[in-house]
C-alpha cells in the first residue's frame, strides 16, 4: 500500500463522555466490530471510583490500565482505526485535554436518561476551541428518558454547536422499539441483549409505506410526524459541516445492548476526517509531506519503581516513523532513535518497524521528554498543544525528610513534566506550590514521590484562587507589581512569571491597576 493510500485510511478520534454515560461499553462494542477483542469484558472501565480516593492500589491499578487501553487500534472495513482512550476521572481532566490534541475527531457519548452533564460541556469546549468535528451517541435509549426533541436543543445550547440526527428512536425505555436510520433510510427494530452482530434491518425507502406500520404498529404515526419535523426544522446532513466542526451528527442507541452501535461505526468511518495537518510555531505542517515528524502529548511512568523509564506517547503529524532511525528532538537540540518503539492493540504492546501520520507510538524514555515534545528529521518547529488552564487547587509542597530533598527536586520536576501537575516555584526560599484540578492529584503526588523517589512530603492547603500568568511589554511594569505584591508572584517551570490571586476581586484589582501587564488564564500565550 502507498503512502498516500496508508495515510487516508487512518482514523484516529477518542470518546468522551461524563462519567457512566457508557464510554467503556462503546469502546468494547468498537473492538468486538473491529476484531481486536474477542470476549465482551475485556475492556476494563478506567474509572476511579469516588469510594477509592485514599486507596492507593486503585490509583496503581488505573495507572495500569490506562497505560494497557491508552491506544486500541484496530481494523474495520479496511480502514486502520486508532481509538485513544481518556481518563473517566474529572481529576484528571487535563489529561483528556491534551489527548484530544491527538485526535482528528471525537465521538461524545451522552446519556439519554441524564442528558447533557457538567463534564461534557467542559470537554466539548476543548473541541469547540479546536473545531474538532463530533458524533454524538445518545446511549441508554432502552431507559425511560425524555424527548429526543427537548434532548436535541439541549445539545445545541449547552455544547454550543449545531446538532443534525442521522437517526431517530422509536419511543424509548420500556417501549423502545428501535431506531429509523435517516441516513440509509432503513429501520432497526430493537431486541434487548441482543449479543450477536449481525445487523437485522428493514429498508423503507418512504416513509409512508405500509411496511413501516406492520413494523411497529401504533408507533408509525409518531415516527412520521417526527421525521416531518426534522426536516423541517434541521439543514439537510452535509459532510462538510461536520468537518469543519459546526455541525455535529447524532445518533441513538444501547451500547450495552449493541444497538445503533454499528451503524455509528459504520457513519464514522466513512465520513470522519483522515489525519489532518498540525500548526507548529512556524508553519502548517500536512500529513502527506515525506519527512517525519510528531509530538509528545502524553507520558506515562513505569509501573516498575525499579525501572524509572518511562512511555513518551507520540502523534505522528508528517511523514514515515521507522524503528533506529535519528529523529531531532527540537527543544533540546538532540538527535534520539528509537530501539523499541511499541504500538498497542487493546491489551498487547506490539514492537514495530514503522509507523505513519495519526498513529501513536509509544517511546520508551529516561527523561528526555516533556508532554508537548517536538520530533522531526531535522528541521526546526515545535508543535502547538493545548494549553495548561490555570489550576483549581493549589497546595505548598513541604519536604519532610530533608535528607532526601534531591530526590524530591527530581520527582518534582518528572511528575511535573508528565503532566501530573503544574509547578510554580516562589522565591525567596524556594517554595514550591503544587497546582491541580482536582484532589486526588495530590494523593498521586505524594504516593509517587514516595514509591518512586523515596521522597516523602506533605500539603498545606492555601487559599488561592486562580494562577494567572503574566506578559508585558516593559519590565518596568513587572517591577511596579512586584513591589506591591511580592508575595502573590511566582514562576512556573518555563520561569514565566505567574500572578497567584486569593480573591476574584483582587485578582480584578491588580486588572484594573496595571494596565501595562496582560494577564493570561491559559498557558497558550506562550505558543503565540
Ligand atoms: P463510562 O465508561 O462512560 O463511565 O460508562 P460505562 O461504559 O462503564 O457504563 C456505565 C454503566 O452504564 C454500566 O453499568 C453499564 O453497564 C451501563 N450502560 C452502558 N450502556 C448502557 C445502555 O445502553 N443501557 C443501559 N441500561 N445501561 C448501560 P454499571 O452497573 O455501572 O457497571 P457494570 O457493573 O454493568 O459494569
Amino acid at each position: 500500500m502507498g503512502f498516500n493510500e496508508e495515510i487516508h485510511r487512518r482514523r484516529t478520534f477518542a470518546i468522551i463522555s461524563h462519567p457512566d454515560a457508557g464510554k467503556t461499553t462503546l469502546t468494547e462494542k468498537f473492538l468486538l466490530f473491529g476484531g481486536a477483542i474477542q470476549v465482551a469484558g475485556a475492556v476494563k472501565s478506567n474509572k476511579i471510583r469516588k469510594t477509592a480516593t485514599s486507596d492507593f492500589m486503585e490509583i496503581e491499578k488505573q495507572r495500569g490500565i490506562s497505560v494497557a487501553t491508552s491506544v486500541m487500534a484496530f481494523d474495520y472495513h479496511n480502514m486502520k482505526v486508532n481509538l485513544l482512550d481518556t481518563p473517566g476521572h474529572k481529576d484528571f481532566a487535563e489529561d483528556t485535554y491534551r489527548t484530544l490534541t491527538a485526535v482528528d475527531s471525537v465521538i461524545l457519548v451522552v446519556d439519554a436518561v441524564k442528558g447533557v452533564e457538567e463534564q461534557t460541556e467542559k470537554l466539548m469546549g476543548v473541541c469547540r476551541m479546536r473545531n474538532t468535528p463530533v458524533i454524538v451517541f445518545v446511549n441508554k435509549m432502552d431507559r425511560e428518558g425524555g424527548n429526543p426533541f427537548d434532548l436535541l436543543d439541549e445539545l445545541e445550547k449547552k455544547l454550543n454547536i449545531k446538532v443534525r440526527p442521522l437517526s431517530w428512536p422509536i419511543s424509548n425505555g420500556a417501549r423502545f422499539k428501535g431506531v429509523y436510520n435517516i441516513y440509509e433510510k432503513n429501520l432497526q427494530l430493537f431486541r434487548p441483549n441482543k449479543t450477536t452482530i449481525e445487523d437485522e434491518k428493514v429498508v423503507i425507502r418512504d416513509l409512508n409505506d405500509s411496511v413501516l406500520d406492520k413494523q411497529i404498529g401504533e408507533f408509525a404515526g409518531q415516527l412520521r410526524e417526527d421525521m416531518e419535523l426534522i426536516n423541517g426544522v434541521y439543514d439537510p446532513f452535509t459532510p462538510e459541516k461536520y468537518l469543519e466542526g459546526s455541525v455535529a451528527p447524532v445518533f441513538f442507541g444501547s451500547a450495552l445492548n449493541n444497538f445503533g452501535v454499528k451503524e455509528l461505526l459504520d457513519c464514522f468511518v466513512e465520513i470522519s476526517p483522515s489525519p489532518r495537518g498540525r500548526m507548529s510555531d512556524t508553519r502548517m505542517v500536512e500529513p502527506e509531506e515525506p519527512k517525519f515528524s510528531g509530538f509528545v502529548f502524553k507520558i506515562h511512568a513505569n509501573l516498575d519503581p525499579r525501572h524509572r523509564d518511562r512511555i513518551a506517547f507520540l502523534r505522528i503529524v508528517s511523514g514515515k516513523f521507522e524503528r533506529n532511525k535519528f529523529y531531532h528532538h527540537v527543544r533540546i537540540d538532540k538527535d534520539f532513535r528509537f530501539a523499541n518503539p511499541v504500538n498497542f492493540m487493546a491489551q498487547d504492546k506490539n514492537l514495530i518497524e514503522e509507523a505513519y501520520p495519526g498513529d501513536v507510538v509509544g517511546l520508551y524514555d529516561t527523561g528526555n521528554f516533556k508532554i508537548g515534545d517536538t520530533l522531526t528529521e531535522g528541521e526546526n518547529f515545535m508543535y502547538k498543544g493545548i494549553p495548561s488552564f490555570s489550576p483549581e487547587i493549589f497546595k505548598e509542597l513541604i519536604n519532610t525528610d530533608p535528607l532526601k530533598t534531591k530526590q524530591l527536586e527530581k520527582g518534582v520536576q518528572q511528575l511535573t513534566d508528565e503532566g501530573v501537575a503544574q509547578l510554580f516555584v516562589q522565591q525567596p526560599g524556594n517554595k514550591k506550590i503544587i497546582g491541580t484540578v482536582g484532589e486526588l492529584q495530590f494523593e498521586v503526588i505524594q504516593y509517587r514521590l514516595l514509591q518512586e523517589y523515596g521522597a516523602s512530603c506533605r500539603f498545606a492547603a492555601l487559599p488561592l484562587h486562580k494562577a494567572c500568568w503574566m506578559t508585558f511589554s516593559d519590565p518596568k511594569f513587572f517591577d511596579e507589581f512586584t513591589r506591591f505584591r511580592s508575595q502573590r508572584v511566582a514562576f512556573d517551570k518555563d520561569e514565566n512569571p505567574v500572578y497567584l490571586a486569593e480573591t476574584a476581586w483582587a485578582l480584578n484589582d491588580a486588572i484594573v491597576k496595571n494596565p501595562g501587564i496582560e494577564f493570561h488564564f491559559t498557558s497558550d500565550f506562550k505558543l503565540n
